[in-house]
């Protein structure tokens, strides 16, 4: 199998970064196909934490080509923060490449983002991260937005970011009442950064498609997760992207063939961070606890995760629409000492109907209460077990239980955030 995905199917955040460090192990080429810096992606490695946004978690591999494909939106100054950061710690960056179709994140994209989120009331404001990922997907799907080719062609970027800045300034100030941009100075910004990211600038879908052809090892790295896709997710507590499996082929310029496995990542439990649906949240000591235990606190912004139950529905829903072929559920050891455990199996209506598929409006979702298993919990410190033997008899069992509720293998199971304490199963 020369080539495989890994996608977040809960609400982001279930430890794609460490799967794909340690499957990086095997890969030639690591591909980023959607999303931006509005991803936090943690690998750890021989006690050193890297958190990465934008930058492929297989960057700690220095023969590993590590690719940013088309369907990235790039925030060129905190790539270029990122790059330096690992290059300050002896990772080198050489083999990182930027497709010249990605679009570029200007500096009115994540000041229209948080002036929009400002300007929304309680109930419908999206949390997003503010970096301006919504924003510059809606000039890429409005046709105006500038791309990495035009950043690296100065004379271009020069007259077309004036264009857009301009209309940029009218609607920030016209419409939010905020003061305009200094685009004199954000184009000469942005004219350094192109020059800094030009030699790592190459035709992505080349890449990918001559490295598959050659046998290569190629792993797709999602960002955020299947519930937060713009379609499938929870709309519009959503992001503004396709982490869904097939959202990779578009993202990366090449076909569905060249996907051979889709393995979902999820929590032994689920996280939500920002507003929006979530059936099994928990509100009580539990929910904390599971917080604290976990260190549930956004990559991104810091604000505490919201926790809830390991939500089969969901997991049942991206099984589907990802076409999982493999499950791999982190965090399992986080889950020591919390008591009994539970497990959502369907959803009840007010009228007594039990859904067992994910509905796909909020407003029944609203309605919807989990139907809950309840499974025996364990107490024992499983963070040292190196093997799914080890572990004891109680949380084999959970696995078990989880595999036959969302009808896919479990073949991975994290008792902790380093390569180690990811235990494969048979
Ligand atoms: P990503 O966005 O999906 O890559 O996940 P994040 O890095 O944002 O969040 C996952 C967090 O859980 C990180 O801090 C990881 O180091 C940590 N982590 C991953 N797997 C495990 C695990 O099995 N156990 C524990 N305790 N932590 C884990
Ligand atoms: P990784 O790749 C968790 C959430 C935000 C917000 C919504 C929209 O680390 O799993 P956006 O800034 O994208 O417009 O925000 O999506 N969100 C994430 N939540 N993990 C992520 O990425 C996320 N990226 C975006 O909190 O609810
Ligand atoms: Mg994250």
């Amino acid at each position: 199998m020369p080539s495989k995905v890994v996608v977040g199917v809960q609400w982001g955040d279930e430890g794609k970064g460490k799967i794909i460090d340690i499957l990086a192990q095997e890969a030639q080429v690591v591909v980023r196909a959607q999303g931006g810096n509005n991803a936090g992606h943690t690998v750890e490695q021989g006690g050193e934490v890297y958190k990465l946004r934008t930058v492929p978690s297989g960057i700690l591999y220095p023969d590993t080509l590590c690719l940013i494909g088309n369907g990235v939106v790039v925030n060129p100054g905190s790539l270029l923060a990122e790059m330096d950061g690992l290059e300050a710690r002896g990772i080198s960056c050489a083999n990182l490449w930027i497709d010249p179709r990605a679009h570029v994140i200007m500096p009115w994209h994540p000041l229209i983002d948080g002036l929009a989120e400002d300007a929304r009331d309680e109930a419908h404001r999206i949390g997003t991260t503010r970096n301006g990922i919504g924003p510059c997907y809606m000039d890429k799907a409005e046709r105006s937005g500038l791309r990495i080719w035009d950043l690296v062609h100065e004379e271009v970027f020069r007259k077309k970011a004036r264009i857009a800045g301009e209309e940029k300034n009218r609607l920030i100030t016209k419409l939010y009442g905020a003061q305009p941009m200094d685009l004199d100075a954000i184009i000469e910004e942005y004219v350094g950064y192109g020059k800094r990211l030009a030699s790592h600038v190459a035709d992505v879908s080349v890449l990918v498609y001559n490295s598959y052809n050659e046998g290569k090892k190629i792993l797709f790295e999602g960002a955020q997760g299947t519930l937060l896709d713009l379609d499938m997710g929870t709309y519009p507590f959503v992001t503004s992207s396709h982490p869904v499996a097939g959202g990779f082929a578009i993202g990366s310029g090449v076909g569905p063939r060249m996907i051979d496995e889709v393995i979902g990542v999820a929590k032994a439990y689920t996280t939500r961070v920002g507003e929006g649906p979530f059936p099994t949240e928990l509100f009580d000591e539990v929910g904390q606890l599971i917080r604290d235990k976990g260190h549930e606190y956004g990559t991104v912004t810091g604000r505490p995760r919201r926790t809830g139950w390991f939500d089969a529905v969901i997991l049942r829903y991206a099984v589907r629409v990802n076409g999982l072929t493999q499950l791999a559920v982190n965090k399992l050891d986080t889950l020591a000492g919390v008591g009994d455990l539970k497990v959502c199996t369907a959803y009840e209506l007010p009228d007594g109907t039990r859904l067992t598929e994910y509905p796909e409006s909020l407003e029944v979702l609203a309605d919807c209460k989990p139907v809950y298993e309840t499974i025996p919990g364990f107490t024992e410190d499983i963070s040292g077990c190196r093997s799914f033997d080890e572990l004891p008899e109680s949380c084999r069992s959970y696995i078990a239980e989880l595999e036959r509720l969302c009808g896919c293998r479990i073949t991975m199971v994290g008792v902790g955030p380093a390569r180690e304490q990811n235990l494969v199963r048979a």
